[in-house]
Formats: structure tokens, C-alpha cells, sequence
């Protein structure tokens, strides 16, 4: 039953994730997000080397679902993140590059949903908006974080405090999202970008990853000698030593004997 509110379909190497209660927006209820975890352990995910995911029907996401709000109290909201609440950070945390295809509504966790994923692809249609605050609350899914490394903290309290609604063209201007494309066709660039990605060597994509996801609380120091160590974790792998092999076979009697021994 779980399952069939998130779709999870392989498309060569990239797997599709679908979210899929369209009669209420995709609302982000406990049992679509215990199938979104699900999907993420699935083998169809795990043996992939990149990630789309999307909502079907009008929207990407409206968000929590507001009627599992009432008599909340703070133990059942503690247990709620052991429980599910987590599977925004197991998106977030994939080894495999992301890509959110967003269309329609893109609202409250739904937008926390896509702001865990690496790259943000709006069609014009897509509609950004953060009610949390405006019902009391407050974004509780990682999005208060992401938005202030994504945006800077001013722009993230007027998103958070003061806009009633972003469209996707000014969403691409505060660098909300990455791309914006014609209305109908985000999951079709994302699939794209997607199938790109999926290309490229998957070790030094992962660890590429992991370093830039770990420099914005890294020391200056911590953050080069991530760079190092994934450098000299990455240099005899064999695609990094065919490619060297290839260059240098390539420059064959060239005579350009010059460079350094960096990546
Ligand atoms: N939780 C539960 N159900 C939701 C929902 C949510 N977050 N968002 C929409 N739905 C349901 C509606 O109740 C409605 O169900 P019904 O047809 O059985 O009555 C259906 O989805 C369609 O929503 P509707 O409000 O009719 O669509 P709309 O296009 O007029 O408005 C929104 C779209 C997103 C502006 C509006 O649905 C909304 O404000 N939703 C709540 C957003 C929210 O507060 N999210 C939580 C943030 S923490």
C-alpha cells in the first residue's frame, strides 16, 4: 500500500523517484514518507548513479500533510523524526548525485523535499512557498539550514517570514533553483542532466559530492585535507589512471613535457 505512493522506476542508470498521491497535491503524509524510505533502500535506488525526483499530477508537493498536525506534542514530534521525519536527510545524504524536477506547487516540506536534492529543475509553472510560519510553525525537515547556505540568512527570512509566493523565474534569480525550463518539461531536463550525471566516473562524482556537502561546516584546514584525501583516494582508481593514460598517449611526441601533479 505504502509503496504505491512513491513510484520508484530505474530508466537505465538513473532511478525515477514519483511521488504519487495526486488527489491531495502530494501531500508529504507519515505513510508517503515512510514509502519514501522504502524507495530509498530499494535496490532499484541503491544500484542507480542518479537520482530524479517528482511529484505526479498538478503539483510537486504541497507539502506535510496538515491533517496529521492536530494534537502533536512534543514527544510524538521527537519520535516522528526517529521514525520518518529523518528521510529528508537519507535523501539529502545519497552517495548518487539528485535532481528535483518541480512543477505546480512546491510548498513547505515539499520544498524542503527539493532543497535536499543536489539540483533544483522548475518549470514555469512551479509556484515556491514557505506557510510555516504563517500556521505557527516553523520548516522543520532541514530547510531552515539549507536555505541560509543556499540563499544567506536575509534572504531566507524573507522567504521564510514574508513571501506568499515565488514563482519560478524569481526563484531562479535567488538561486532557489538551478534551471528553469518551459511548462511540461522539467522532468524531461532533469532525466537529462540526470542520464549526464549518471555518466561520469560515480566514485569521484560520490566523493566530489561529500566534500562539497561537508565544506560549509568544515575548517579551512579540514576542508583542504578532505580535498587531499579524496585526491589521493581517487588517483589510482582506473578510470582516473585511463584518463591520464589516454592524455598522455594523446600527446604522444607533442614534446610538452610541462604541468603539475595536481587533480
Ligand atoms: N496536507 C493535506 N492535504 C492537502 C495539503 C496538505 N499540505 N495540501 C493540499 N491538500 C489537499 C486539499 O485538502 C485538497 O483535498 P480535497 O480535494 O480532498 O479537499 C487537495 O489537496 C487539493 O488542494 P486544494 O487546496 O484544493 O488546491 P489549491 O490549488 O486550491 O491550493 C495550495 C493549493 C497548495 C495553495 C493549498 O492546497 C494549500 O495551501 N495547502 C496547504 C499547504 C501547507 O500548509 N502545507 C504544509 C506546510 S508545513
Amino acid at each position: 500500500m505504502t509503496e504505491e505512493l512513491v513510484g520508484v522506476e530505474r530508466r537505465g542508470d538513473v532511478c525515477v523517484l514519483m511521488l504519487r498521491r495526486p488527489d491531495k497535491l502530494n501531500a508529504l503524509s507519515t505513510a508517503v514518507e515512510v514509502a519514501l524510505g522504502h524507495a530509498l533502500a530499494s535496490e532499484e535506488l541503491r544500484t542507480s548513479r542518479a537520482v530524479v525526483i517528482a511529484g505526479e499530477g498538478r503539483a510537486f508537493s504541497a507539502g506535510a500533510d496538515v491533517t496529521e498536525f492536530r494534537d502533536a506534542t512534543p514527544a510524538s514530534i521527537l519520535a516522528y523524526y526517529r521514525d520518518t521525519g529523518d528521510v529528508y536527510e537519507r535523501f539529502a545524504a545519497l552517495s548518487q548525485p539528485t535532481v528535483a524536477a518541480i512543477h505546480g506547487w512546491c510548498v513547505g516540506g515539499g520544498l524542503e523535499l527539493a532543497l535536499a536534492a543536489d539540483f533544483r529543475v522548475a518549470d514555469e509553472s512551479a509556484v515556491f512557498r514557505l506557510p510555516e510560519v504563517a500556521i505557527g510553525i516553523i520548516p522543520s525537515s532541514g530547510g531552515t539550514h539549507r536555505l541560509v547556505r543556499l540563499l544567506g540568512s536575509a534572504r531566507a527570512k524573507e522567504l521564510v517570514f514574508l513571501r506568499e509566493r515565488v514563482d519560478a523565474a524569481e526563484a531562479f534569480r535567488l538561486g532557489l533553483v538551478t534551471e528553469v525550463v518551459p511548462r511540461g518539461f522539467a522532468l524531461e531536463r532533469a532525466l537529462e542532466l540526470a542520464v549526464g550525471l549518471a555518466e561520469l566516473p560515480s566514485l569521484a562524482l560520490s566523493l566530489a559530492k561529500q566534500a562539497i556537502d561537508a565544506m560549509g561546516e568544515a575548517s579551512r584546514e579540514a576542508g583542504l585535507l578532505i580535498e587531499r584525501v579524496a585526491y589521493a583516494a581517487l588517483a589510482q582508481t582506473p578510470h582516473a589512471q585511463d584518463a591520464v593514460d589516454a592524455f598522455v598517449s594523446g600527446q604522444g611526441s607533442s614534446g610538452d613535457s610541462g604541468g603539475g601533479g595536481s587533480a
